[in-house]
């Protein structure tokens, strides 16, 4: 099968990688790639959220399969376009999308359905919003309704902080029109679970759980960046809260999303945090996380592309997918002053025989160079935590460019959590 990836980052490496290793995949494009994917891909030039030149692109090259991986393009109805065209597409259609696309749409469904999250008010005009804080208990949580590359999401531990959060997010639209509305909630606390699942709306399989670390320094401090590394399995993902998380969130969301007339098909993210009382649905994201992916897939033995096949058509089983029992780090090397700003165009060495993702790369002259805030992912499996991080961070360093950042504490938590 000729397989048409759309996204460029880190996460579409790992796919990419997944994707060859399967029994019928053939040639595989990316649109638009970068230059560390194109030694496993044929890169398109055309970017992710250009999605009529995508469908274009898909019917003249005769595509058998599409993967749309990024937020953007699914948001935007990327996947209706290829449906509509005749491509057959893995993700969500632009109706479901919105699972991630508004917030407010996400928290009303689940105050809808009964889906433990955290309280929460959402308000489009500024005034209410800046009354409501007035009283609001502290710490709260004031974010964006739409896409904000993870940004748009503010933690305020005064009620200064609070003013000024919906003053930057509803007047001074530092998010665009995705700080038309906002919603406004209460601050929980406990660890942090990713979990991304298969679903082909009426069936939904987890994969393994993974954590991720989202501040730019060691000991989680400094600005939430998209991730700076990540390890799977999740220790605090126990049994018994799998259980719960299936009962509780996963099931009901699915249902939930199928009664609204908006059956989600793809890949589906849940964020939660294990909460005194239980777990709670942080985020809903309608895609495979980034760089969650780059440990959840190394860990796959089932071929992803029969399971998204099936996930497409409707018929997929619990049975399609199947997990190692291992381990996996992926330690992110990105550009010091990420995710701020910081210089690029730096030349990378790193070992071909290793298993590195690449996020941010460009080939110039058949030299790789650095060309974004997250450059590379390296990950490595094993059969416990401690060999993988371990063994992630001898890969490190191997590897070298040029203003080269990386946390040295990727696991550290996981590992004390282990105990
Ligand atoms: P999000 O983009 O919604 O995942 O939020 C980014 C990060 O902000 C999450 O990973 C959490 O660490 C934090 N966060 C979001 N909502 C809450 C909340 N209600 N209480 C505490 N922390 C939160
Ligand atoms: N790593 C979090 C995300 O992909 O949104």
């Amino acid at each position: 099968m000729r397989i048409l990836v759309v996204g460029g980052g880190g996460r579409e490496h790992a796919i990419i990688k997944a994707l060859k290793k399967c029994r019928d995949c053939g040639e595989i494009f990316c649109a638009p790639g970068n230059g560390g994917i194109a030694k496993d891909a044929t890169l398109v030039d055309i970017g992710a959220k250009d999605i009529e030149k995508i469908r274009d692109f898909a019917v003249e090259n005769k595509i058998d399969f599409c993967v749309v991986a990024p937020d953007d393009p699914l948001v935007m109805g990327a996947v209706d376009l290829l449906n509509e065209a005749g491509i057959r597409t893995f993700g969500p259609d632009k109706k479901a999308a919105i699972i991630e696309g508004s917030k407010a749409f996400s928290k009303d469904l689940m105050k809808k359905y009964g889906i433990p999250t955290a309280a929460y008010e959402t308000f489009d005009n500024v005034d209410k919003a800046l009354e409501y804080v007035k009283t609001c208990s502290i710490p709260v949580v004031v974010k964006a309704d739409g896409l904000a590359l993870g940004k748009g999401v503010l933690i305020c531990e005064t009620r200064d902080e609070a003013v000024s959060a919906v003053k930057t997010i509803m007047e001074d639209k530092a998010f665009g029109k995705s700080g038309d509305k906002v919603v406004i909630e209460e601050f929980l606390t406990g660890p942090e679970v990713s979990v991304l699942s298969f679903t082909d709306g009426n069936v939904v399989v987890p994969m393994v759980s993974s954590m991720d670390h989202k501040r730019a320094l060691d000991g989680d401090k400094g600005l939430n960046t998209g991730g700076m590394g990540t390890i799977a399995p999740n220790p605090y993902y126990t049994e018994e809260v799998a259980e719960e998380c299936m009962e509780k969130i996963f099931l009901p969301t699915i249902r939930a999303m199928k009664a609204e007339g908006r059956t989600f098909r793809g890949c589906l993210y849940f964020g939660l945090m294990i909460t005194p009382d239980g777990p709670k649905v942080i985020e809903y994201n309608c895609r495979f996380g980034d760089p969650e992916t780059q440990v959840v897939l190394p860990l796959l033995e089932s071929d992803l592309l029969d399971i998204m096949l099936k996930t497409y058509e409707g018929t997929l089983s619990p049975e399609d997918v199947k997990f190692s029992d291992g381990c996996a780090c992926c330690v992110v090397m990105a550009s010091e002053g990420y995710p701020v700003s910081y210089e690029k165009g730096f030349p990378i060495t790193m070992p071909e025989d290793r298993n590195i993702y690449v996020a941010g790369a460009k080939l110039e002259d058949g030299v790789l160079k650095t060309s974004g805030g997250r450059v590379l992912g390296v990950t490595e499996t094993a059969p416990t935590l401690r060999e993988a991080i371990d063994k992630a961070y001898e890969t490190v360093s191997h590897v070298s460019f040029a203003n080269a950042y990386y946390r040295k504490d990727i696991g550290k938590r996981a590992l004390e959590a282990e105990k």
